[in-house]
């Protein structure tokens, strides 16, 4: 019960790494908040009481202060906001990216997450405490995780984990980022199914030195450690969580014959 009778909002909790999170900070004593334009109500159902669903947009600011109010006068306060929710956008080339393209991922990627800490974190500091995780990616790390617009998006949400834990400083509110490899979700389906319907599963994640793909659960524990107090000394900081994709430059084992057992 690491969470127990904390107050959280996950945004995109009603798919994938939201709604193993939203699940996860449940089993471990939280109320939860789970936001998201499809699909919160199920998860809140999977919680039950200790759940709460809204409907909304979490790249809109009327609906993020909206999460913020509810966490107040639903439970009484807010500890923990996973700014979580995400859109791909397909991979299109920055040559086939509109300027809506980029308007649009940017508007849900990243200044949701900045609405997040600008509506959450006055709210924690008031209280005391709290903890602001935002979903950032492998991609905001380096390009060819995705499209120009998402890969910029995601490197903006590492950036601004790090200004808002110093604009938070002396509240006592930690502000990071989870940097999530491949995971398979609703945003990863279509690789999956292209790979399963090849025969070519074993593909998948095979370019990361666990040589597969990582499951919505395993993101979820890193955002419990990030909610709650074990990680109470980590703060601006952007965890990378992708079986050590992003730990080497593009590398040929083959060629380096012991060094790769
Ligand atoms: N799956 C991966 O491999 C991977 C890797 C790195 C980062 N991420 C990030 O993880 C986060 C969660 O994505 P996921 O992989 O669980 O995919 P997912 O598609 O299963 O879940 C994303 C959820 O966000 C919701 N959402 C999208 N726009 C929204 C909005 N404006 N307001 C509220 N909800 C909205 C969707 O409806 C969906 O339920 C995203 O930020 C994504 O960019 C995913």
């Amino acid at each position: 019960m690491r969470l127990k009778d904390k107050i959280a909002i996950v945004t995109g909790g009603g798919s994938g790494i939201g709604r193993a999170s939203a699940e996860l900070f449940a089993a471990h004593g939280a109320n939860v908040i789970v936001c998201d334009l499809k699909g919160a109500e199920e998860t809140a159902a999977l919680i039950g009481d200790a759940a709460m669903a809204v409907t909304g947009d979490a790249g809109r600011k009327e609906d993020v202060a909206g999460l913020v109010r509810a966490a107040v006068d639903r439970f009484g306060g807010l500890d923990i906001f996973f700014a979580n929710a995400g859109v791909s956008g397909g991979l299109k080339s920055i040559f086939e990216q509109d300027a809506e393209d980029w308007s649009e991922i940017l508007r849900v990627n990243l200044i949701g997450p900045a609405l997040a800490i600008k509506y959450a974190g006055p709210v924690m500091k008031e209280r005391g405490s709290g903890s602001i995780i935002c979903t950032a990616s492998v991609a905001g790390l380096r390009s060819g995780a995705g499209s120009g617009a998402y890969s910029a998006s995601k490197a903006g949400v590492i950036s601004l984990v790090k200004t808002a834990a110093q604009q938070m400083s002396g509240s006592n509110v930690r502000v990071n980022a989870i940097c999530p490899g491949l995971i398979e979700t609703g945003m990863t389906e279509f690789i999956y199914d292209r790979a399963r319907a090849k025969g070519q599963e074993d593909k998948l994640g095979h370019l990361n030195p666990l040589k597969r793909g990582g499951e919505p659960i395993e993101i979820a524990q890193a955002a419990l450690f990030l909610a709650s107090d074990d990680s109470s000394y980590v703060n601006g900081h952007a965890l990378v969580v992708d079986g050590g994709l992003s730990s080497s430059h593009p590398f040929n084992h083959q060629n380096y014959g012991r060094t790769a057992i």
